[in-house]
Protein backbone atom coordinates (compact mmCIF):
# COMPACT_ATOMS: atom_id res chain seq x y z
CA UNK A 1 0.00 0.00 0.00
CA UNK A 2 1.46 3.41 -1.08
CA UNK A 3 1.76 6.07 1.79
CA UNK A 4 -1.20 7.54 -0.56
CA UNK A 5 -3.56 4.97 0.04
CA UNK A 6 -2.92 5.16 3.97
CA UNK A 7 -3.78 8.47 4.08
CA UNK A 8 -2.58 11.34 5.74
CA UNK A 9 -5.25 13.63 6.28
CA UNK A 10 -5.88 12.96 9.96
CA UNK A 11 -3.98 14.62 13.23
CA UNK A 12 -2.07 10.99 15.08
CA UNK A 13 -4.04 10.16 18.21
CA UNK A 14 -1.56 11.13 20.31
CA UNK A 15 2.76 12.24 20.98
CA UNK A 16 2.86 8.40 21.36
CA UNK A 17 2.15 7.48 17.16
CA UNK A 18 4.61 8.85 14.41
CA UNK A 19 2.08 8.81 12.25
CA UNK A 20 -1.98 9.42 11.36
CA UNK A 21 -4.12 6.38 11.33
CA UNK A 22 -4.88 5.28 7.67
CA UNK A 23 -8.10 6.26 6.06
CA UNK A 24 -9.27 3.05 5.50
CA UNK A 25 -8.27 1.88 9.23
CA UNK A 26 -10.21 4.91 10.19
CA UNK A 27 -13.52 3.83 8.34
CA UNK A 28 -12.95 0.47 9.60
CA UNK A 29 -12.92 1.53 13.23
CA UNK A 30 -15.40 4.29 13.82
CA UNK A 31 -18.60 4.02 15.47
CA UNK A 32 -20.13 7.30 15.01
CA UNK A 33 -22.19 6.32 11.82
CA UNK A 34 -24.38 3.87 13.98
CA UNK A 35 -23.42 4.61 17.79
CA UNK A 36 -24.51 8.54 17.46
CA UNK A 37 -28.17 7.07 18.67
CA UNK A 38 -26.49 6.86 22.04
CA UNK A 39 -25.85 10.88 22.16
CA UNK A 40 -28.08 11.66 24.61
CA UNK A 41 -27.53 8.41 27.19
CA UNK A 42 -23.85 10.14 26.78
CA UNK A 43 -25.21 13.59 27.93
CA UNK A 44 -26.93 12.04 30.54
CA UNK A 45 -23.97 10.14 31.38
CA UNK A 46 -21.57 12.69 31.16
CA UNK A 47 -23.50 15.38 33.39
CA UNK A 48 -24.15 12.96 36.15
CA UNK A 49 -20.16 11.76 36.31
CA UNK A 50 -19.51 16.14 36.39
CA UNK A 51 -21.93 16.85 38.90
CA UNK A 52 -20.43 13.80 41.42
CA UNK A 53 -16.64 15.35 40.25
CA UNK A 54 -18.00 18.80 41.49
CA UNK A 55 -19.28 17.27 44.63
CA UNK A 56 -16.13 15.44 45.25
CA UNK A 57 -13.79 18.51 44.14
CA UNK A 58 -12.08 16.57 42.19
CA UNK A 59 -13.26 19.70 39.32
CA UNK A 60 -14.23 22.91 40.38
CA UNK A 61 -17.89 24.45 40.67
CA UNK A 62 -17.49 26.90 37.69
CA UNK A 63 -15.35 23.36 35.56
CA UNK A 64 -19.37 21.89 36.33
CA UNK A 65 -21.36 24.71 35.45
CA UNK A 66 -19.05 25.10 32.03
CA UNK A 67 -19.74 21.38 31.23
CA UNK A 68 -23.31 21.89 31.87
CA UNK A 69 -23.64 24.72 29.92
CA UNK A 70 -21.58 23.69 26.51
CA UNK A 71 -23.62 20.12 27.04
CA UNK A 72 -26.75 22.12 27.14
CA UNK A 73 -25.95 23.49 23.37
CA UNK A 74 -24.07 20.12 22.46
CA UNK A 75 -28.33 18.94 22.90
CA UNK A 76 -29.47 21.68 21.08
CA UNK A 77 -26.88 21.41 18.13
CA UNK A 78 -27.88 17.98 17.88
CA UNK A 79 -31.64 17.82 18.29
CA UNK A 80 -31.49 20.85 16.14
CA UNK A 81 -29.64 18.64 13.32
CA UNK A 82 -26.53 21.39 13.00
CA UNK A 83 -24.26 18.99 15.29
CA UNK A 84 -21.40 18.18 12.94
CA UNK A 85 -20.30 14.55 13.58
CA UNK A 86 -16.96 13.86 12.56
CA UNK A 87 -15.77 10.18 11.57
CA UNK A 88 -11.99 11.13 12.38
CA UNK A 89 -13.55 11.42 15.91
CA UNK A 90 -14.14 7.89 15.84
CA UNK A 91 -17.51 7.74 18.13
CA UNK A 92 -20.05 9.32 19.93
CA UNK A 93 -18.36 9.99 23.08
CA UNK A 94 -14.98 11.21 21.13
CA UNK A 95 -17.41 13.56 19.21
CA UNK A 96 -19.26 14.93 21.89
CA UNK A 97 -16.19 15.42 23.86
CA UNK A 98 -14.61 17.21 21.15
CA UNK A 99 -17.29 19.58 20.83
CA UNK A 100 -17.74 20.31 24.38
CA UNK A 101 -14.13 21.76 24.64
CA UNK A 102 -13.99 23.32 21.51
CA UNK A 103 -17.30 25.39 23.55
CA UNK A 104 -15.86 25.30 27.13
CA UNK A 105 -12.14 25.04 26.63
CA UNK A 106 -10.50 23.15 29.86
CA UNK A 107 -13.46 22.60 31.93
CA UNK A 108 -14.40 20.26 28.90
CA UNK A 109 -10.65 18.48 28.93
CA UNK A 110 -11.48 17.80 32.53
CA UNK A 111 -14.34 15.35 32.39
CA UNK A 112 -12.90 12.20 31.51
CA UNK A 113 -10.72 12.64 34.98
CA UNK A 114 -11.57 8.95 36.50
CA UNK A 115 -13.35 7.82 33.16
CA UNK A 116 -12.88 5.98 30.31
CA UNK A 117 -14.49 5.45 26.98
CA UNK A 118 -14.99 1.74 29.07
CA UNK A 119 -17.31 2.29 31.49
CA UNK A 120 -18.71 5.07 29.06
CA UNK A 121 -19.72 3.28 26.21
CA UNK A 122 -20.92 0.39 28.95
CA UNK A 123 -23.35 3.20 30.54
CA UNK A 124 -24.20 4.68 28.00
CA UNK A 125 -25.66 1.28 26.13
CA UNK A 126 -27.71 0.73 29.55
CA UNK A 127 -28.58 3.83 30.07
CA UNK A 128 -30.12 3.60 26.29
CA UNK A 129 -31.20 -0.08 26.49
CA UNK A 130 -33.45 0.43 29.72
CA UNK A 131 -35.41 3.35 27.93
CA UNK A 132 -36.27 1.50 25.50
CA UNK A 133 -37.13 -1.77 27.59
CA UNK A 134 -39.72 1.13 28.95
CA UNK A 135 -40.91 1.71 25.28
CA UNK A 136 -41.13 -1.93 24.89
CA UNK A 137 -42.94 -2.45 27.60
CA UNK A 138 -45.57 -0.49 27.25
CA UNK A 139 -45.88 -1.54 23.66
CA UNK A 140 -46.65 -4.88 25.15
CA UNK A 141 -49.41 -4.19 26.87
CA UNK A 142 -50.60 -2.17 24.13
CA UNK A 143 -50.38 -5.93 22.25
CA UNK A 144 -51.82 -7.85 25.42
CA UNK A 145 -55.04 -5.13 26.24
CA UNK A 146 -55.70 -5.91 21.71
CA UNK A 147 -56.00 -9.33 22.44
CA UNK A 148 -58.17 -9.03 24.81
CA UNK A 149 -60.40 -6.91 23.61
CA UNK A 150 -60.52 -9.41 20.89
CA UNK A 151 -61.18 -12.38 22.81
CA UNK A 152 -63.67 -10.85 24.80
CA UNK A 153 -65.93 -9.80 21.65
CA UNK A 154 -65.43 -14.05 20.66
CA UNK A 155 -65.37 -15.43 23.87
CA UNK A 156 -68.63 -17.64 22.73
CA UNK A 157 -66.74 -18.29 19.14
CA UNK A 158 -66.74 -22.38 18.94
CA UNK A 159 -63.42 -23.17 16.57
CA UNK A 160 -62.05 -26.25 16.58
CA UNK A 161 -59.01 -26.22 18.79
CA UNK A 162 -55.77 -28.65 17.09
CA UNK A 163 -53.42 -31.10 17.74
CA UNK A 164 -50.79 -31.78 15.04
CA UNK A 165 -52.65 -29.77 12.93
CA UNK A 166 -55.93 -32.15 13.46
CA UNK A 167 -59.12 -31.08 14.32
CA UNK A 168 -58.85 -32.14 18.24
CA UNK A 169 -61.66 -30.25 20.46
CA UNK A 170 -63.96 -27.29 20.31
CA UNK A 171 -62.58 -24.55 21.61
CA UNK A 172 -63.25 -20.72 22.36
CA UNK A 173 -61.53 -18.25 19.83
CA UNK A 174 -61.18 -15.99 22.49
CA UNK A 175 -59.43 -18.79 24.84
CA UNK A 176 -57.35 -19.06 21.95
CA UNK A 177 -56.33 -15.63 21.74
CA UNK A 178 -55.59 -15.36 25.36
CA UNK A 179 -53.43 -18.36 25.25
CA UNK A 180 -51.37 -15.25 23.38
CA UNK A 181 -51.86 -13.14 26.22
CA UNK A 182 -50.38 -15.80 28.37
CA UNK A 183 -47.32 -15.98 26.58
CA UNK A 184 -46.38 -11.58 25.73
CA UNK A 185 -47.09 -11.80 29.90
CA UNK A 186 -44.50 -13.86 29.99
CA UNK A 187 -42.48 -11.78 27.70
CA UNK A 188 -43.57 -8.69 29.65
CA UNK A 189 -41.81 -10.37 32.71
CA UNK A 190 -38.87 -11.44 31.53
CA UNK A 191 -38.12 -7.67 29.96
CA UNK A 192 -38.51 -6.38 33.71
CA UNK A 193 -36.29 -9.11 34.88
CA UNK A 194 -33.40 -7.75 32.16
CA UNK A 195 -34.40 -4.12 33.17
CA UNK A 196 -33.03 -4.90 36.66
CA UNK A 197 -29.81 -6.33 35.22
CA UNK A 198 -29.55 -3.63 33.06
CA UNK A 199 -30.20 -0.68 35.19
CA UNK A 200 -26.53 -0.94 36.79
CA UNK A 201 -23.85 1.75 36.69
CA UNK A 202 -20.00 0.89 35.41
CA UNK A 203 -19.10 4.24 34.96
CA UNK A 204 -15.86 4.39 38.13
CA UNK A 205 -14.67 1.32 36.25
CA UNK A 206 -12.59 3.51 34.61
CA UNK A 207 -10.77 1.27 31.89
CA UNK A 208 -10.69 -1.73 33.63
CA UNK A 209 -9.12 -1.40 36.74
CA UNK A 210 -11.36 1.08 38.79
CA UNK A 211 -9.98 4.86 39.42
CA UNK A 212 -7.42 6.55 42.22
CA UNK A 213 -10.04 9.45 41.92
CA UNK A 214 -11.95 9.51 45.02
CA UNK A 215 -15.29 8.88 43.18
CA UNK A 216 -18.15 8.34 44.65
CA UNK A 217 -20.36 5.48 42.08
CA UNK A 218 -23.19 5.61 43.75
CA UNK A 219 -24.14 9.43 43.63
CA UNK A 220 -23.80 8.43 40.27
CA UNK A 221 -25.98 5.66 40.06
CA UNK A 222 -28.60 7.52 42.17
CA UNK A 223 -28.41 10.87 39.76
CA UNK A 224 -29.29 8.32 36.60
CA UNK A 225 -31.98 6.54 38.47
CA UNK A 226 -29.86 3.32 38.62
CA UNK A 227 -31.52 2.51 41.78
CA UNK A 228 -33.12 -0.91 42.89
CA UNK A 229 -37.02 -0.95 44.17
CA UNK A 230 -35.82 -0.08 47.44
CA UNK A 231 -33.95 2.87 45.88
CA UNK A 232 -30.23 1.67 46.92
CA UNK A 233 -27.98 2.49 43.80
CA UNK A 234 -26.96 -0.32 41.60
CA UNK A 235 -23.44 -0.15 40.99
CA UNK A 236 -21.25 -2.89 38.97
CA UNK A 237 -19.35 -4.35 41.80
CA UNK A 238 -16.12 -5.16 39.72
CA UNK A 239 -14.44 -2.62 37.10
CA UNK A 240 -13.53 -5.72 35.30
CA UNK A 241 -16.75 -6.86 34.83
CA UNK A 242 -17.85 -3.70 34.10
CA UNK A 243 -16.57 -2.97 31.28
CA UNK A 244 -16.80 -5.91 29.25
CA UNK A 245 -20.33 -7.58 30.51
CA UNK A 246 -22.44 -7.10 27.91
CA UNK A 247 -25.01 -10.17 28.90
CA UNK A 248 -27.32 -7.75 29.67
CA UNK A 249 -27.20 -6.53 26.09
CA UNK A 250 -27.49 -10.83 24.99
CA UNK A 251 -30.53 -11.24 27.80
CA UNK A 252 -32.35 -8.86 25.81
CA UNK A 253 -31.74 -9.62 22.33
CA UNK A 254 -32.92 -13.25 23.88
CA UNK A 255 -36.23 -12.12 25.43
CA UNK A 256 -36.93 -10.37 22.33
CA UNK A 257 -36.10 -13.28 19.92
CA UNK A 258 -38.63 -15.37 22.34
CA UNK A 259 -41.22 -12.48 21.67
CA UNK A 260 -41.00 -12.43 17.85
CA UNK A 261 -41.15 -16.14 18.06
CA UNK A 262 -44.27 -16.02 19.89
CA UNK A 263 -45.34 -13.02 17.57
CA UNK A 264 -44.19 -15.57 14.76
CA UNK A 265 -46.32 -18.40 15.87
CA UNK A 266 -49.47 -15.87 16.14
CA UNK A 267 -48.57 -14.93 12.32
CA UNK A 268 -48.26 -18.60 11.84
CA UNK A 269 -52.03 -18.99 12.39
CA UNK A 270 -53.25 -15.80 10.74
CA UNK A 271 -51.77 -16.90 7.78
CA UNK A 272 -53.38 -20.19 7.67
CA UNK A 273 -56.61 -18.79 8.69
CA UNK A 274 -56.86 -16.46 5.75
CA UNK A 275 -56.55 -18.84 3.48
CA UNK A 276 -59.36 -19.57 1.68
CA UNK A 277 -59.97 -23.28 1.91
CA UNK A 278 -60.02 -21.95 6.15
CA UNK A 279 -61.22 -18.94 6.08
CA UNK A 280 -61.34 -18.37 9.64
CA UNK A 281 -60.72 -14.77 9.60
CA UNK A 282 -60.53 -11.38 7.72
CA UNK A 283 -57.67 -9.44 7.92
CA UNK A 284 -58.25 -5.31 7.59
CA UNK A 285 -56.93 -4.27 3.57
CA UNK A 286 -54.35 -1.50 5.47
CA UNK A 287 -52.96 -4.69 6.26
CA UNK A 288 -52.82 -6.24 3.07
CA UNK A 289 -51.10 -6.03 -0.25
CA UNK A 290 -52.30 -7.06 -3.39
CA UNK A 291 -50.62 -9.16 -6.24
CA UNK A 292 -49.21 -7.23 -9.51
CA UNK A 293 -50.44 -9.92 -11.82
CA UNK A 294 -53.44 -11.61 -9.56
CA UNK A 295 -56.37 -9.50 -9.39
CA UNK A 296 -58.20 -11.32 -7.01
CA UNK A 297 -55.20 -11.60 -4.30
CA UNK A 298 -54.81 -10.54 -1.05
CA UNK A 299 -51.79 -11.39 1.04
CA UNK A 300 -51.54 -11.37 4.65
CA UNK A 301 -47.93 -9.58 3.95
CA UNK A 302 -47.68 -8.43 7.74
CA UNK A 303 -47.91 -11.49 9.68
CA UNK A 304 -45.77 -12.92 6.92
CA UNK A 305 -42.89 -10.23 7.30
CA UNK A 306 -43.37 -10.91 10.86
CA UNK A 307 -42.57 -14.38 10.92
CA UNK A 308 -39.51 -13.48 8.40
CA UNK A 309 -38.45 -11.26 11.31
CA UNK A 310 -38.33 -13.21 13.70
CA UNK A 311 -35.33 -15.15 12.26
CA UNK A 312 -33.44 -11.73 11.75
CA UNK A 313 -34.01 -11.41 15.14
CA UNK A 314 -32.75 -14.60 16.63
CA UNK A 315 -29.82 -14.44 14.09
CA UNK A 316 -28.94 -11.45 16.02
CA UNK A 317 -28.97 -13.44 19.57
CA UNK A 318 -26.57 -15.85 17.68
CA UNK A 319 -24.07 -12.86 16.50
CA UNK A 320 -24.00 -11.59 20.32
CA UNK A 321 -23.38 -14.87 21.32
CA UNK A 322 -20.49 -15.49 19.49
CA UNK A 323 -19.08 -11.69 19.92
CA UNK A 324 -18.73 -12.70 23.54
CA UNK A 325 -17.81 -16.16 23.03
CA UNK A 326 -13.85 -16.20 22.50
CA UNK A 327 -13.39 -12.12 24.60
CA UNK A 328 -10.91 -12.19 27.44
CA UNK A 329 -10.90 -9.98 30.38
CA UNK A 330 -11.57 -7.26 30.14
CA UNK A 331 -12.99 -4.32 27.50
CA UNK A 332 -11.92 -5.78 23.98
CA UNK A 333 -13.12 -3.56 20.49
CA UNK A 334 -14.65 -6.18 19.29
CA UNK A 335 -17.78 -4.78 21.92
CA UNK A 336 -17.95 -2.51 19.73
CA UNK A 337 -19.87 -4.88 17.56
CA UNK A 338 -22.47 -5.10 19.66
CA UNK A 339 -24.33 -2.48 19.00
CA UNK A 340 -25.82 -2.72 15.68
CA UNK A 341 -27.70 -6.07 16.20
CA UNK A 342 -28.91 -4.50 19.41
CA UNK A 343 -30.19 -1.52 17.76
CA UNK A 344 -31.49 -3.96 15.41
CA UNK A 345 -33.21 -5.95 17.56
CA UNK A 346 -35.02 -3.08 19.31
CA UNK A 347 -36.08 -1.42 16.53
CA UNK A 348 -37.71 -4.36 14.86
CA UNK A 349 -39.38 -5.76 18.15
CA UNK A 350 -40.58 -2.23 18.88
CA UNK A 351 -42.29 -2.15 14.96
CA UNK A 352 -43.45 -5.14 14.69
CA UNK A 353 -44.92 -4.97 18.48
CA UNK A 354 -46.51 -2.02 17.79
CA UNK A 355 -47.96 -2.90 13.84
CA UNK A 356 -49.54 -6.11 15.68
CA UNK A 357 -51.41 -4.48 18.18
CA UNK A 358 -53.38 -2.40 15.60
CA UNK A 359 -53.66 -5.53 13.05
CA UNK A 360 -55.43 -7.75 15.56
CA UNK A 361 -58.29 -4.52 16.57
CA UNK A 362 -58.44 -4.98 12.64
CA UNK A 363 -59.05 -8.82 12.25
CA UNK A 364 -63.24 -10.07 11.53
CA UNK A 365 -63.93 -13.26 12.98
CA UNK A 366 -65.93 -15.94 10.94
CA UNK A 367 -67.57 -17.37 13.59
CA UNK A 368 -69.63 -19.64 11.08
CA UNK A 369 -66.67 -20.79 9.13
CA UNK A 370 -64.97 -21.92 12.54
CA UNK A 371 -67.86 -23.93 13.95
CA UNK A 372 -68.79 -25.44 10.40
CA UNK A 373 -64.82 -26.93 11.22
CA UNK A 374 -65.26 -28.03 14.31
CA UNK A 375 -68.48 -29.68 13.71
CA UNK A 376 -66.37 -31.79 10.99
CA UNK A 377 -63.49 -33.42 12.65
CA UNK A 378 -65.58 -35.17 15.25
CA UNK A 379 -64.34 -32.14 17.73
CA UNK A 380 -66.40 -33.50 20.91
CA UNK A 381 -65.48 -37.59 20.47
CA UNK A 382 -63.59 -36.76 23.91
CA UNK A 383 -67.18 -35.99 25.11
CA UNK A 384 -68.71 -39.40 24.17
CA UNK A 385 -65.81 -40.75 26.50
CA UNK A 386 -66.28 -38.82 29.09
CA UNK A 387 -69.86 -39.48 29.13
CA UNK A 388 -69.62 -43.37 29.05
CA UNK A 389 -66.82 -42.92 32.03
CA UNK A 390 -70.10 -40.59 34.09
CA UNK A 391 -72.00 -43.94 33.29
CA UNK A 392 -69.36 -46.12 34.94
CA UNK A 393 -67.21 -47.22 31.84
CA UNK A 394 -63.89 -47.01 32.27
CA UNK A 395 -61.77 -44.08 30.57
CA UNK A 396 -59.43 -46.58 28.32
CA UNK A 397 -62.82 -48.94 27.59
CA UNK A 398 -64.73 -45.62 26.67
CA UNK A 399 -62.19 -44.57 24.37
CA UNK A 400 -61.78 -47.74 22.42
CA UNK A 401 -66.00 -47.73 22.36
CA UNK A 402 -65.76 -44.49 20.79
CA UNK A 403 -63.31 -45.10 18.14
CA UNK A 404 -65.84 -47.57 16.97
CA UNK A 405 -68.23 -44.92 17.00
CA UNK A 406 -66.10 -42.96 15.26
CA UNK A 407 -65.48 -44.98 12.89
CA UNK A 408 -69.00 -46.13 11.81
CA UNK A 409 -70.03 -42.18 11.45
CA UNK A 410 -67.07 -41.27 9.30
CA UNK A 411 -67.97 -44.78 7.08
CA UNK A 412 -72.02 -42.86 6.95
CA UNK A 413 -70.17 -39.50 6.77
CA UNK A 414 -71.92 -37.83 9.48
CA UNK A 415 -71.12 -36.31 12.80
CA UNK A 416 -71.84 -38.49 16.02
CA UNK A 417 -74.18 -35.95 17.12
CA UNK A 418 -75.93 -36.92 13.67
CA UNK A 419 -76.12 -41.19 14.83
CA UNK A 420 -79.37 -41.96 15.96
CA UNK A 421 -79.81 -42.91 19.78
CA UNK A 422 -80.46 -46.83 18.76
CA UNK A 423 -77.26 -46.05 16.89
CA UNK A 424 -75.06 -45.09 19.96
CA UNK A 425 -76.67 -47.22 22.37
CA UNK A 426 -75.32 -50.32 19.96
CA UNK A 427 -71.73 -49.30 21.24
CA UNK A 428 -72.97 -49.16 24.64
CA UNK A 429 -76.21 -49.68 26.36
CA UNK A 430 -75.75 -47.16 28.94
CA UNK A 431 -76.00 -44.52 26.39
CA UNK A 432 -79.43 -42.16 26.81
CA UNK A 433 -81.26 -39.11 24.94
CA UNK A 434 -78.97 -36.89 27.39
CA UNK A 435 -75.76 -37.92 25.04
CA UNK A 436 -76.70 -34.90 22.59
CA UNK A 437 -75.88 -32.44 24.96
CA UNK A 438 -72.73 -33.78 25.93
CA UNK A 439 -71.95 -34.14 22.05
CA UNK A 440 -73.01 -30.61 20.82
CA UNK A 441 -70.40 -28.47 20.16
CA UNK A 442 -71.47 -25.95 22.59
CA UNK A 443 -71.86 -28.39 25.67
CA UNK A 444 -68.71 -29.78 25.41
CA UNK A 445 -67.08 -26.21 25.86
CA UNK A 446 -69.12 -25.35 28.76
CA UNK A 447 -68.38 -28.68 30.22
CA UNK A 448 -64.12 -27.45 30.50
CA UNK A 449 -64.96 -24.93 33.07
CA UNK A 450 -61.52 -25.87 34.65
CA UNK A 451 -59.39 -23.19 35.90
CA UNK A 452 -57.22 -22.50 32.24
CA UNK A 453 -60.05 -24.17 30.31
CA UNK A 454 -61.91 -23.32 27.42
CA UNK A 455 -65.43 -22.92 29.10
CA UNK A 456 -66.38 -19.45 28.06
CA UNK A 457 -67.46 -18.60 32.17
CA UNK A 458 -63.92 -19.19 32.86
CA UNK A 459 -62.54 -17.22 29.84
CA UNK A 460 -64.51 -14.35 30.75
CA UNK A 461 -63.00 -14.73 34.36
CA UNK A 462 -59.79 -14.46 32.46
CA UNK A 463 -60.56 -11.61 30.56
CA UNK A 464 -61.34 -9.70 33.37
CA UNK A 465 -58.15 -10.66 35.71
CA UNK A 466 -55.38 -9.65 32.67
CA UNK A 467 -58.02 -6.63 32.38
CA UNK A 468 -57.05 -6.03 35.94
CA UNK A 469 -53.37 -7.17 35.57
CA UNK A 470 -53.29 -4.49 32.42
CA UNK A 471 -54.99 -1.38 33.91
N1 LIG B 1 -16.73 3.00 20.41
C1 LIG B 1 -16.24 2.13 21.43
C2 LIG B 1 -17.24 0.99 21.67
O1 LIG B 1 -18.29 1.09 21.17
C3 LIG B 1 -16.05 2.91 22.69
C4 LIG B 1 -15.05 2.31 23.63
C5 LIG B 1 -13.69 2.40 23.04
N2 LIG B 1 -12.70 2.08 23.99
C6 LIG B 1 -11.44 1.88 23.63
N3 LIG B 1 -10.59 1.59 24.55
N4 LIG B 1 -11.06 1.97 22.37
O2 LIG B 1 -16.96 0.01 22.32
Amino acid sequence: MSSNQLGKKSQAWSALFSEPMSELVQRYTASVGFDRRLWQADIEGSLAHAEMLAAQRIISAADHAAIARGMAQIRQEIEAGAFAWKLELEDVHLNIEARLTELVGDAGKRLHTGRSRNDQVATDVRLWLRGEIDRIALLLTALQKALVDLADRHADVIMPGFTHLQVAQPVSFGHHMLAYVEMFSRDAERMADVRRRTNRLPLGAAALAGTSYPLDRERVAKTLGMVDDEGEACVCQNSLDAVSDRDFAIEFTAAASLCMVHVSRLSEELVLWTNQSVGFIDLADRFCTGSSIMPQKKNPDVPELARGKSGRVVGHLMGLFTLMKGQPLAYNKDNQEDKEPLFDTVDTLADTLRIFAELVGGITVRAAAMEAAAQRGYATATDLADYLVRKGVPFRDAHETVAKAVKAAIAQRADLSELPLDVLRGFDPRIDEDVYDALSLRGSLDARATIGGTAPTQVRAQIARHRQRLG
